[in-house]
């Protein structure tokens, strides 16, 4: 077993104690071990490593534990040295927190209204936006960190625009998409989530607009980055409102417009090749930039065919993407693609913001994409996905109440389930957290009133069984409200 690290004890700025009786040093030591209940069980230096802090003889050191020994302060513990005695510890009285003294002082915002959904163990997650960690790669990504580990090319430092061979694996396969792109207008992001955090803190306009409902955590980040948010309304059931979409863009003039193209969270909405054009023809008209978050792409086969803004729009599209939701969520490896106006701002605001993501990570998964590991995977990924799709929208068929709605957006990794204004939706999370199901119902995604009352259904997250499982008690659940209300 390692050993603890050592205590550090503190004498004062001033030259201590070179004349220092070691008297004074005992009670220095005593005050700061009681004033700290902290401290109770923490090693104390060995005599020549304090000796030479402070500069005093190493027979002082001595006297002084001896001392402390004697106090009942500290006790040795066989071979392993000196430490600050429990007894002593458990004695001393917290210390209350110091009147005139505050933490930093932060903003009163919480992350999200509800607070962040995160997972709980225990419970179903029915409305997950990840895949199936038991369908992810993890023995071939194991191979190729490994390797990576045990080869002398291992990266000792990093780019912070991200592993040259990395950014040009990415710009190739993008081009294959027919995007046009290029390894140096690309930075690697931790997760895409940086990606917008990158653009919003380098965006010189003080509006943008994104969709209502939005993707919350982006919509938070932006509110607290100082910008105005402008909410351009997404239905999944009957699409966009163009005419109210343009009145909002000329009134507001956004400069930059935030969206998911593609199976949108948490709508599961995916924009038509007309609303795309669209869009990238008002950019070009009014002036604003458009932030493409293509995270639906790579999730289904059917995603693939779906056009990209940046190809529509052109450079007028910064264009981000991750290999967090479709390989592992712990990579944390996205990517932004700018263009050589933007790309120097870009790659600076991340310099600024984090210096670089972990060239080891950037390095192991060039090592997977290199190998071919991506598009294999992908492959049975596409026909696991489709199959979960399907079973999904098969159990909605057969279980959900008929005043139940829900969209069919193809593939990607969720869609909408819409219930009756009459149920309330904290009263059936609560009631399905009973039951052991975890929903997330999205309010903090909505500008003022959300004109969807639902929830996102996670279709790549739960083998079939769960899923068959969490829907028939999310049907049993929304009977017993239903039927009640009706008697
Ligand atoms: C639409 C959308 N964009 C971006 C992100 C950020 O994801 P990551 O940082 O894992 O790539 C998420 C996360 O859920 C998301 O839903």
């Amino acid at each position: 077993m390692s050993k603890q690290p050592f205590l550090r004890l503190f004498f004062g700025v001033e030259r201590p104690a070179t004349r220092a009786p070691a008297s004074r040093l005992v009670a220095a030591i005593r005050d700061q071990i009681r004033s700290s209940p902290a401290l109770e069980g923490c090693r104390l230096p060995p005599v020549r490593v304090l000796a030479h802090q402070i500069g005093v003889a190493k027979g002082t050191i001595q006297t002084v534990y001896d001392e402390l020994k004697a106090q009942g302060i500290v006790e040795s513990r066989n071979r392993e040295g000196l430490f600050v005695s429990r007894r002593e510890g458990a004695i001393a009285p917290a210390a209350p927190p110091s009147s005139g003294v505050s933490p930093p002082k932060l903003k009163p915002i919480p992350l999200l209204k509800r607070g962040a959904p995160e997972r709980r163990p225990g419970l179903l997650p029915l409305s997950a936006v990840f895949i199936d960690p038991r369908l992810l790669p993890r023995k071939r990504l194991a191979d190729c960190f490994r390797s990576v580990l045990a080869s002398p090319g291992m990266p000792g430092t990093y780019d912070v625009q991200g592993l040259r061979a990395l950014r040009e694996w990415i710009a190739a396969r993008l081009r294959r998409r027919g995007i046009v792109a290029h390894a140096d207008h690309i930075v690697i992001t931790n997760g895409s989530q940086q990606a917008l955090d990158i653009v919003l803190r380098a965006i010189a306009t003080p509006t943008i607009a994104t969709e209502n409902p939005a993707y919350a955590v982006g919509k938070r980040l932006a509110e607290l980055s100082g910008l105005e948010v402008v909410g351009l309304k997404v239905d999944p059931f009957s699409g966009l409102d163009l005419g109210l979409w343009e009145r909002q863009l000329r009134d507001h003039r956004p400069g930059l417009v935030y969206l998911t193209t593609n199976f949108q969270n948490p709508s599961g909405y995916s924009y038509t090749t007309g609303q795309l054009s669209q869009i990238a023809a008002w950019s070009r008209e009014l002036g604003f930039g458009v932030l493409e978050d293509d995270w639906g792409s790579d999730m289904l086969s059917y995603s693939e065919f779906r056009p990209s803004l940046r190809t529509l729009g052109g450079e007028n599209v910064l264009y981000m993407n991750s290999f967090t939701k479709k390989l592992l969520p712990s990579l944390r490896l996205g990517y932004l693609l700018g263009d050589e106006r933007t790309i120097e701002t870009l790659v600076h605001t991340k310099r600024v913001s984090s210096l670089a993501v972990p060239a080891l990570v950037e390095a192991g998964l060039l090592e997977f994409l290199e190998r071919g590991y991506y598009e294999a995977f992908l492959r049975t990924l596409h026909e696991e996905l489709d199959a979960r799709y399907r079973h999904c929208l098969d159990l909605l068929d057969a279980l959900m109440p008929e005043e139940v709605r829900w969209t069919a957006p193809g593939g990607g990794p969720i869609l909408w389930l819409d219930l009756p204004r009459a149920i309330s939706l904290r009263d059936l999370e609560e009631r399905m957290r009973r039951r052991g199901v975890q929903i997330v119902t999205s309010e903090d995604a909505f500008f003022g009133e959300p004109h969807l009352h639902g929830f996102r259904i996670g279709h790549a997250y739960l083998a079939p069984a769960e899923m068959a499982r969490a829907l028939e008690l999310l049907a049993r659940e929304l009977r017993a409200v239903l039927g009640r209300r009706a008697a």
